[in-house]
């Protein structure tokens, strides 16, 4: 059987672990979070960001400026917060709407302040090996594989998906673990077949159910970070067929989340994997707390 890598306890564990950092720091830590417009997915995962710190009893700060906002305006809006001294970290969720320039965004968090870790400073910091924040959702995978001892060192890993987000970050962070790393990406000239080398095979394209079984290696470990809501029902029986959990959950909510993985095939085929929703997810908000402690902790020292 197939180990599942539980998300979950993994989150709470590292939340559990911050507690009493926070509790020695002399001021509380605080989370700018930066939305514009309104999304529905990042309305969501900015709702869940602001909750657990105050869970945590972290102070956040909540900006909703309207999708018509300039580049200008909104690096005035970054520029105030890198002023502000009770904010230790500032996040502004990404993707932005087309017409503001996003790299000029980026590069106006301060970068102590850059809980992402998307500056260039600390894109840096990161590819070569020195201190910094890293970007959560591929340090949340490495705490994943980490916390079910999942070895990585001598590991072929091969990640499926370039982002500045997650493809190239993660690689990185396993290149650091002593991991044999390949890159795939959309122009990958036989993607089944470098995928199947694979000890670690990372899906981070956005595609639901791309991967299959004729992507994986028996025993391979999966994780996936794929997070693909679909609301055709057609397209969800495509994948799971008539009679599974999927298409009745569909059924019921008119839609459901499915990973860049096949979850039938992940479960059958791989030694340990990540389910979507409930894998890798909740992670990259532990990490985000954990970013945002740190900073807290650094400007404090
Ligand atoms: N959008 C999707 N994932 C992320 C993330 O990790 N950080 C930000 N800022 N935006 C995102």
């Amino acid at each position: 059987m197939a180990q599942i890598l539980d998300g979950k306890r993994v989150r709470d564990e590292i939340l559990e672990e911050l507690k009493p950092r926070i509790a020695q720091l002399t001021r509380k830590p605080g989370l700018a979070v930066v939305l514009v417009g309104n999304d529905p997915a990042s309305e969501v995962y900015v709702g869940s960001k602001t909750k657990t710190c105050a869970e945590l009893g972290m102070v956040s700060e909540k900006l909703t400026p309207p999708a018509t906002i300039s580049t200008e305006e909104l690096l005035q809006i970054v520029a105030d917060l890198n002023a502000k001294p009770e904010i230790d970290g500032i996040l502004v969720q990404m993707p932005l709407p087309r017409h503001i320039d996003t790299q000029r965004v980026l590069d106006a968090i301060a970068p102590e302040k850059d809980v992402d870790g998307f500056h260039p400073t600390n894109v840096g910091n990161l590819s070569i090996g020195r201190p910094g924040p890293k970007p959560c959702t591929p340090s949340g995978v490495m705490e994943l594989l980490k916390r079910h001892q999942i070895s990585v060192a001598g590991k072929h890993a091969v990640v499926v998906g370039r982002s500045d987000i997650v493809g190239k970050p993660m690689a990185m962070l396993l290149l650091h673990a002593h991991a044999t790393v390949t890159i795939c990406h959309s122009r990958t000239a036989d993607l089944a077949a470098e995928c199947r080398r694979a000890d670690i095979l990372v899906g981070a394209i956005g595609r639901p159910a791309m991967l299959t079984r004729q992507h994986m290696k028996p025993g391979a470990v999966l994780i996936d970070v794929g997070i693909n809501r679909l609301d055709n029902r057609d397209e969800v029986v495509k994948i799971f067929g008539e009679t599974s959990e999927k298409t009745s959950a569909f059924d019921k909510r008119g839609s459901v989340l499915v990973g860049d993985m096949h979850p039938y095939d992940a479960a059958e085929l791989s030694s340990s994997w990540t389910p979507v929703p409930g894998g890798v997810g909740p992670l990259t908000i532990a990490m985000l707390m954990v970013n945002t402690v740190e900073a807290a902790e650094r400007r404090q020292a």
